[in-house]
């Protein structure tokens, strides 16, 4: 038999400057380790490999916000994400630390080899200084006006908004995250990778998935967005990058003339994929190069699990560093994720807009698998999508205890009942019943394409729809009736109901663990000896007892969607139900306002404007127009003579052709609905409103 592809997969460490959110869940570690168990099932040889990123920006900023230091922070965040793995059961073989002594030696080797074999250009450039703190500014410790978008709060490396990739001096308006205050510019020196001579390759490995003259993946295998992503890189011209940093948190530069230097979080973090390999190597007698390294006698693959903001360092950067160095594999795939929003916005750590995965463990910790289900029924493996509370009660509810639990209970309460839970042999089988085993038997090889294929959310589908069909030939056989006029009949049912529930609790081993070793505690089967190809008819054999039929899934109230939600709204100051504050402003600029009472003379509808009245007010001082959006809410009629407050000195602007000298000034309910601020003494137009 042909040896079976050896697998090395790994999953974006995560920063360990903050706890994990429902969206680093679903758009990483959780499909990461459905198709590990696959793979698993399926008898690869594979290494599943994550741990914390515990280095770069991202920290030692967190451990200036937080007061405490860099050390404290890693060492915080790496056991709250560590435990919240383990309680969330993600099956990594290793979670390592890329502050730990074998990944700094091992990402300096990696350095000193590419130096060595002149693969980095040193350079002197002119780099961005805080005088105050004494330190250079790069990436997130410089922020300024996006030179693509205009908006604020582009980082030295990124603009959020836009998604450009920035460099500090691309800025406008430079500022340093540190001081506040902007940067001076001084000469500085480093180690550049020349991205702009691996362009050729990287475009026929990546389009064509040709590498070395080989056919390494099929292009149509990668993601349309991973291509495509990469592709607008390349064709815009890649650049040198710099490989270096001056900072003191991090791998320092393994060579004598780089006092101060450490080595960039993009060519430490991705390397700790490789220095996590061999402290798991040596913790279990393995070999790390049989998981990383070239060889013509076996296939191995490498995938890369990640979210669409890595896409660039795991399917360029880090390919091109693996390359340079020679001994290594390239990524097959780069499965990478949209993002997943949560009630209508974006998770956001700083609003605490977010749905923390240790959080809801605490919170729910019977839920485990109802939480697995809906994020991988709403994984954003090609758009973005969207939690929302009550569709993870629907969810829950509606499939998970109406169609699976519910099929399950019914099949071993009555074969409890009726046999005494020993599973009857089947007599001659009816057309459904040959429907409902040929559906047993080919969804294995359905969903397993599927998952070779990263389509989770269709593989799981598979699977829910599997039980469909199994609720509904129960609902159709309707054993419970039959057993009093044609018993023979029902064991044929029961048997194949029993088939059927052996099969989603096999099928289900990567995507719900724990249901699946319920329902298999349940059937009394030991799986430990089967694999992803085993088949029910094999296992429950002549005479098999099954267990005690519990309840699977427990419905969800909707006083828990109603907590939750109030839950986020009050850890939340701008989704309560009013705008949050403006800016402040300074005395002098308000006063620079011109506010009065004015009496409405006349008004009238504007042509072809729905929305508008056109009015003439008197404001004590002159007689002028003033055009409103008012038309919806008040009729012309009803508005002539009232006082009202008017904005007086806003610059004229012409509306629908009309000059509009001021603005009436209106207060406006969260629904949109107008109302007149007028005075509660009976003050004549004319008089200031300060
Ligand atoms: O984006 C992130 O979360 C970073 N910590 C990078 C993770 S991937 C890396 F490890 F290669
Ligand atoms: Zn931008």
């Amino acid at each position: 038999m042909e040896k079976l592809a050896t697998y090395t997969v790994t999953a974006a460490l995560p920063y360990a400057n903050g706890p994990l959110h429902l969206g680093h869940v679903a758009g990483v570690y959780l499909p990461a380790d459905i198709f590990v168990r696959f793979l698993r099932l399926k008898g690869h040889d594979v290494v599943f490999i994550c741990g914390s990123d515990e280095h770069g920006a991202a920290i030692t900023l967190r451990a200036k916000k937080e007061g405490i230091s860099p050390q404290e922070i890693v060492d915080k965040y790496n056991n709250l994400i560590g435990e919240a793995f383990q309680n969330f059961d993600i099956s990594f073989d290793i979670f390592h630390r890329t502050s730990a002594q074998i990944h700094h030696e091992t990402s300096q080797d990696f350095f000193k080899k590419l130096y060595e074999n002149g693969k980095f250009i040193e350079e002197v450039s002119e780099q961005y200084f805080d005088e105050e703190f004494q330190q250079f500014l790069a990436d997130r410790y410089i922020t300024g006006t996006c030179p693509k978008c205009h908006s604020d709060g582009a980082y030295g490396d990124q603009c959020e908004k836009c998604g450009s990739d920035l460099s500090p001096t691309d800025l406008i308006n430079p500022i340093s995250t540190l001081s506040n205050k902007p940067p001076i510019l001084k000469s500085t020196s480093h180690w550049y990778l020349p991205m702009n001579l691996h362009e050729e390759w990287l475009r026929s490995w990546i389009q064509d998935g040709i590498l070395d003259g080989k056919e390494q993946h099929q292009p149509k295998e990668w993601r349309n967005q991973v291509i495509g992503q990469c592709m607008s890189w390349i064709n815009g011209g890649l650049k040198p990058r710099a490989m270096t940093r001056d900072l003191d948190w991090g791998v320092k530069v393994p060579l004598e003339h780089a006092e101060g230097k450490v080595l960039y979080v993009w060519l430490d973090a991705p390397i700790g994929y490789i220095s996590a390999t061999k402290q798991w190597a040596l913790d279990n007698g393995k070999n790390w190069k049989d998981y990383w390294c070239k060889t013509e006698a076996e296939d191995r693959k490498l995938v890369h699990f990640i979210g669409k903001d890595n896409i660039v360092f795991h399917s360029i950067i880090f390919p091109i560093l693996l390359k340079d160095h020679g001994d290594f594999i390239l990524p097959d795939n780069v499965p990478a994720y949209e993002f997943l929003n949560l009630e209508g916005d974006k998770f956001s750590t700083s609003r605490n807009w977010a749905v923390w995965l240790h959080e809801f463990i605490a919170d729910h910790p019977k839920r485990i698998d109802e939480l697995k289900y809906v994020l991988t029924s709403i994984a954003p493996e090609s758009k973005d999508s969207e939690f929302t509370w009550k569709e993870f009660q629907t969810r829950v509810n509606s499939e998970l205890a109406d169609v699976l639990g519910n099929f399950v209970n019914r099949t071993l309460v009555l074969t409890q009942k009726y046999y005494e839970g020993i599973i009857p042999n089947p007599g001659s089988l009816s057309k459904e019943d040959e429907e409902l085993i040929a559906a047993i038997e080919n969804t294995p090889s359905k969903i397993e394409k599927l998952i070779y294929a990263y389509k989770l959310r269709e593989a799981q589908a598979e699977w829910m729809n599997l039980a469909r069909q199994g609720n509904k030939y129960l609902a159709d056989q309707e054993p419970w009736k039959l057993i009093k006029t044609n018993p023979a009949r029902v064991k044929t049912i029961l048997y194949c109901a029993n088939c059927l529930t052996l099969q989603l609790a096999l099928v289900a081993r990567p995507l719900l663990p724990g249901t699946s070793e319920k329902i298999t505690k349940m059937l009394n089967v030991d799986v430990s000896k089967t694999s992803w190809d085993s088949k029910p008819t094999d296992i429950l054999t002549e005479g098999h007892c099954i267990g005690t039929p519990e309840i699977l899934f427990f419905k969800i109230e909707d006083t828990l969607v109603e907590e939750e939600r109030a839950k986020l709204l009050k850890n939340d100051s701008t989704h309560t139900k009013f705008p949050p504050m403006k800016e402040a402003i300074s005395f002098d600029e308000f006063t620079k306002m011109d506010m009065r009472l004015a009496t409405i003379k006349h008004a009238e509808k504007v042509e072809n404007a729905d929305k508008l009245l056109k009015l003439t007010i008197l404001t004590g001082i002159d007689e002028r127009t003033i055009v409103s959006g008012i038309a919806a809410h008040y009729t012309p009629e009803e508005i002539i003579g009232k006082t009202v407050l008017v904005l007086l000195n806003l610059a004229p602007r012409k509306i629908r052709g009309i000059e509009s000298q001021g603005m009436v000034l209106m207060a406006e309910d969260t629904e949109g609905a107008l109302s007149f601020l007028s005075p509660e003494k009976a003050f004549e137009a004319g008089h200031t409103v300060r």
